[in-house]
Order: structure tokens, then sequence, then C-alpha cells
């Protein structure tokens, strides 16, 4: 029985093993993009005298979701079929102070010469019809292992303060639930986004204002 069980755990990790060491992969990369945040936070704080990242938020997509993501595309559950297919195993978020904020980081993390651009998707110029908004880069970057280098995908969202307690919270009420919200709350939502991305302008003249060393803040609501 002993020696069943034994060869029925070898079997299971045998079988289960390319999927860990793809994660493990995963896990690798989001460290490395996150370094990369956490040390331009550093050099931005001290450089503008304030941090443009609030905070870095990191996950790595569960077994269940990738599984639920292969099967609604109409892929295999196979390793080969993650990596070629499904490009936010590994997701960072960075939340900003200000909308410009998403611009300048995005632009230096982009510039830098280990980063691959392989989409990207803003959503603050271009609003999703529900009203989210973000910027959404899909990037490759090495990660270096003791006898290879490797390229791995990540996808790193930008948003500011608001547009993430708006995104969090819709989020919550009805994002990828199967029942579809009524049209009046889908409309409450979709002006909720609209009163927040109107809110962040709003704070973005007046800290450009005060950075300027102007008294009058220009009434925007005009
Ligand atoms: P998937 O990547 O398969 O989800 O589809 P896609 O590539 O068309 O989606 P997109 O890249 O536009 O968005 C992917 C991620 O952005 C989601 O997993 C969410 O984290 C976030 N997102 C996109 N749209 C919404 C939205 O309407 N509401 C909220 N709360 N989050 C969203
Ligand atoms: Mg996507």
């Amino acid at each position: 029985m002993r020696e069943e069980i034994r060869d029925l755990k070898g079997k299971i990790q045998e079988y289960t093993m390319p999927y860990r060491e793809l994660m493990a992969y995963y896990k690798c990369a989001i460290m490395e993009v996150e370094t990369k945040f956490k040390v331009l936070s550093e050099e931005l704080s001290l450089e503008y005298d304030r941090n443009p990242i609030e905070t870095v938020k990191t996950r790595l997509k569960s077994v269940d979701s990738i599984t639920d993501k292969l099967l609604s595309k109409g892929l295999m559950l196979t390793v080969e079929d993650i990596e070629n297919h499904i490009f936010d195993v590994a997701g960072i978020r960075v939340i900003c102070g200000f909308p410009s904020d998403i611009y300048t980081i995005s632009e230096a993390f982009l510039n830098q010469d280990d980063i691959t651009l392989i989409e990207r998707k803003d959503y603050i110029q271009n609003p999703k019809p529900n009203g989210y908004r973000s910027l959404h880069l899909i990037v490759e970057i090495p990660i270096f292992l003791y006898d290879q280098k490797r390229p791995m995908k990540v996808e790193a969202q930008f948003r500011t303060i608001s547009m993430d307690w708006w995104a969090s919270l819709e989020h919550k009420i009805r994002y990828k639930k199967d029942v579809e919200v009524p049209k009046e709350i889908a409309l409450e939502l979709f002006q909720c986004a609209e009163v927040a991305a109107a809110l962040d302008k709003r704070m973005e003249q007046i800290q450009k204002t005060v950075e300027n060393g102007c008294k009058k803040v220009p009434d925007l609501r005009k």
C-alpha cells in the first residue's frame, strides 16, 4: 500500500512538474518587474520630492482562473497553451497619484532595454463603454536562471487611486458575473466612473497649480 501511494505521488509530481516549473518562472518575472517599479519609485521620489507611485500590487493567476480561460478560449490544458496564449498569468498593478504619473512611469518602464512591449491598451484615452479606465501593457522580460535566459510575459496595469477604487468596486458588483446587471445599474456605474475621472482631472490641476507656485486654481467646472 505504501509503495502504491509513493508511486501515485511520484506520478502526480511528474505530471504537475512542468506546470509548477512554469509558475515558478512567472513568479520570477513578477519579482523582476516589481523590483523595477521599486527602483523607479525610489528614484522619482527623490527627483520629484513626491512619489508618483502610490502602491504596487502583484498576483499570480490561480490555477482555477487559468483553466477557465483556457477552456473559454478553446485551448488545451497544457503548459504550451498557457505560455503561448495566456498573457496575464503574471500580473502587476501600479497605482499612481495622478493620471499624468501613469504615463511618466509607464514610459520610464518601457524605455528600459530589457523590456519588450507586446501589447498596449490605453483605456484612459479610450475608456471601455462601461467606464473602466486603466493603461494595460503586456511586456516581455527576461529572467536569468542558472543555465538559461528565458523571456516571460507579464501584464502591467497602471491606474490612479480613483480608477482603482472604481474598478475594485465595479468588479465586486458585476465584472465577469454571468448575470447581466440591469441597464439602470450599468448607467449608474458608468456615471460614477465619469465623476471619478473628473475628480482626477481636478486634483491634477490643483497639484500642477501648487507645483508651479500659483495660488489660484482654474475653475475646471466651467
Ligand atoms: P482577458 O485578458 O482575457 O480578460 O481579456 P482582454 O484581453 O480582452 O481584457 P483586457 O486586457 O482588456 O482586461 C483584462 C483585465 O483588466 C481584467 O482581468 C481586469 O483585471 C481588468 N478589467 C478589464 N475590464 C474591466 C472592467 O470592465 N472592470 C473591471 N473591474 N476590471 C476590468
Ligand atoms: Mg488581456
